[in-house]
């Protein structure tokens, strides 16, 4: 591991949280985010999250275990709130005493965020407001994650400049705020972390690292694509509401509006109501990522990708990208 001292000295709150040398998360990734990224990551000095998503109790098991096999450095469980056996989920990293935990995809129910303190692990949570962020911290959060729009995945309707800019002068001074999407290099790095950041989470960046298991023609896709190929989905139904998803362009993209009108159908004869509509539109985004990611299918896949994608011409290995952007930091906080 080598030294980036003005880089780490801003990083220090937020290393110190997470238990790793730097304050870099990698951002949990459906399929992506399995046992060989995440243990890279950790052993790279930076912080690797498990992405549960629609795993079952057991498959979380098991893919905690594969991790704790591949790297005795922390890294953390991305579980998705809507998840129906969220309790279950948490049972699981308790059993595992597991460190960190986020909780994503929406407002943590009720009695989650204290249940995973109860085994003492520490909670990170996203917010997109700086009045709802207060009250989780109220209600026992340790951290909060900013995430602007131009990251992959799901996505809300901010940037993440403006949303830096809104957050962390009135909270990090007293919490922790890591922020997240479109940072592909460490000059954005010092600056977030100058404006008071503890730290960052990055997913495009890592997705296609040498020890990602994606495709290889889901890593030609990155490797092609510009930061313009990266669209937010659209919503074709007022009545409707589905969260943007930014994803490389292609025939899948269309496929989603066929899917929206379907369900949309649905709703309207009364044959699923609100919540089943939302979850059938959840399913098929996971069904669609794994056809991308697993199965090479980068056509009627979901090539989700963030803005940054633009940065990513190669695969490297975990350690280069992180030591990469690292020494940009480094480079950026000593010219000042
Ligand atoms: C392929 C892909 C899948 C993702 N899946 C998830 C997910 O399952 N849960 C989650 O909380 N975030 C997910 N994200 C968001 C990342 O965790 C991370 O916050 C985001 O990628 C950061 O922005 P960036 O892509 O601009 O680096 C995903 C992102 C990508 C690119």
């Amino acid at each position: 591991m080598s030294d980036y001292p003005k880089t780490q000295d801003l990083m220090r709150r937020g290393a110190e949280f997470l238990g790793s040398d730097y304050a870099i998360l990698c951002g949990a990734m459906s399929w992506v985010s399995e046992r060989n990224l995440v243990a890279a990551i950790s052993n790279g000095g930076g912080f690797g999250v498990i992405a549960c998503g629609a795993m079952t109790p057991e498959l979380l098991d098991a893919e905690i275990a594969g991790t704790k096999a591949l790297t005795d450095r922390p890294f953390g469980v991305n579980l998705i709130t809507m998840h129906p056996q969220l309790s279950e989920l948490i049972a699981v990293c308790a059993k595992h005493g597991v460190g960190h935990v986020v909780l994503a995809g929406g407002i943590p129910p009720k009695g989650s965020v204290e249940a995973i303190k109860a085994f003492g692990a520490k909670v990170l949570v996203f917010a997109p407001t700086i009045a709802l962020a207060k009250k989780l911290f109220r209600s026992g959060a340790d951290a909060l994650v900013i995430e602007g729009m131009e990251a992959g995945g799901h996505i809300g309707p901010v940037s993440t400049s403006v949303l830096a800019q809104e957050f962390l002068p009135a909270l990090a001074e007293e919490h922790l705020v890591f922020v997240a999407g479109g940072i592909g290099r460490g000059e954005a790095i010092a600056g977030y972390l100058e404006m008071g950041a503890a730290g960052v989470q990055l997913g495009t960046r890592f997705a296609c690292a040498a020890e990602s298991i994606a495709h290889p023609d889901f890593k030609k896709a990155f490797f092609r694509a510009n930061a313009r190929d990266a669209v937010a989905s659209v919503q074709v139904d007022a009545r409707l509401p589905v969260i943007p998803v930014r994803a490389l362009k292609n025939k899948g993209t269309e496929e989603f509006t066929a899917k929206q009108r379907e369900v949309a159908g649905l709703l309207d004869s009364g044959v699923v109501a609100m919540g089943e509509a939302q979850l059938q539109i959840e399913h098929y985004w996971a069904g669609a990522l794994r056809r991308a990611v697993i199965d090479g299918d980068v056509e009627a896949g979901s090539i989700m990708a963030g803005q940054s994608v633009g940065m990513v011409k190669q695969e490297e290995p975990v350690a280069e990208i992180i030591d990469g952007l690292m020494a940009e930091a480094e480079a950026a906080l000593t010219r000042r």
